[in-house]
């Protein structure tokens, strides 16, 4: 099968300052001093893994171990500093909430802004707004800004339109815990849908049996570091040990 997204010994560092540095102000004059002091801190270190087309791989790992960041390079929002990131394919990316998003606009504007963001004009959103609004269930609600909506009707309109637009890879970030029970069983539905018709899907999650039910494989970061990748229920199994 062909490789789609490729990550080749890829680091990512990050430079932070040390000291509590309280306003802007006293940023710059230090900064015009020298004396910031910066560290710079690994949040990944040596990833080296592929995904083959039409493949659903799951990230796990605990907070801070880099999952973020991963997806964050894959999707092209960060330029890892050193390594290669490839991906062949075009990629809608769930990684922030409500990111593509502007909160003073209604859900329908969103729908637009969402979709040129991702290289779609006005005329093929229009095409898709139907389908849109019927998963996402905002009927009543397309005309009201996003700003007035709970985080669980963010991102149903954020899953639905990134699912809606059927792109060859799928990005998924955290995104499945913020909605209700029922929304999160159409969303893995949905997503099962998208495995079928061949769509690459990368999945962040901190429920292991999502990813169990989800993933074909599964990649568990440890401090910027792959501790295990293989199978996901393997790979779950070992990781809900540290759990305990
Ligand atoms: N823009 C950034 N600047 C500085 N540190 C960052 C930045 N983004 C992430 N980090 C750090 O990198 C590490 C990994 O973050 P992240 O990928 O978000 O982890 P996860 O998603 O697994 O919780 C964390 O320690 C985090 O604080
Ligand atoms: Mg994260």
């Amino acid at each position: 099968m062909d490789t789609i997204i490729e990550l080749k010994d890829v680091t990512m560092k990050f430079r932070m300052t040390t000291q509590k540095v309280d306003s802007i102000k006293e940023y710059a004059i230090r900064k015009f001093k020298r004396q910031l002091q910066y560290v710079d801190f690994l949040a990944l270190d040596g990833i080296s893994f592929d995904v083959k087309k039409g493949e659903v791989v799951g990230l796990i790992g605990l907070n801070g171990s880099g999952k973020s960041t991963t997806l964050k390079l894959v999707s092209g929002i960060l330029k890892p500093t050193s390594g290669s990131v490839t991906v062949k394919g075009n990629i809608s990316p769930l990684i922030e909430l409500g990111a593509g998003f502007d909160y003073d606009l209604t859900a329908r504007e969103n729908v637009y802004l969402n979709g040129s963001v991702l290289g779609f004009s006005h005329a093929e959103m229009d095409s898709k707004m139907e389908e849109i609004i019927e998963f996402s269930e905002l009927h009543d609600f397309m005309d009201t800004a996003i700003k007035n909506f709970s985080s669980g009707m963010i991102a149903r309109l954020a899953f639905s339109i990134a699912t809606n637009i059927k792109p060859e890879i799928l990005i998924v970030d955290e995104i499945l815990g913020v909605g209700d029970f029922l929304f999160q069983q159409k969303c893995e539905a949905r997503i099962n849908d998208m495995m079928s018709g061949g769509t690459t899907v990368l999945i962040v999650s901190h429920f292991t049996d999502q990813i169990e039910r989800l993933c074909d494989r599964a990649v568990w970061l440890e401090k910027g570091k792959i501790k295990m990748i293989g199978e996901a229920r393997e790979v779950c199994a070992e990781y809900k040990k540290i759990k305990q």
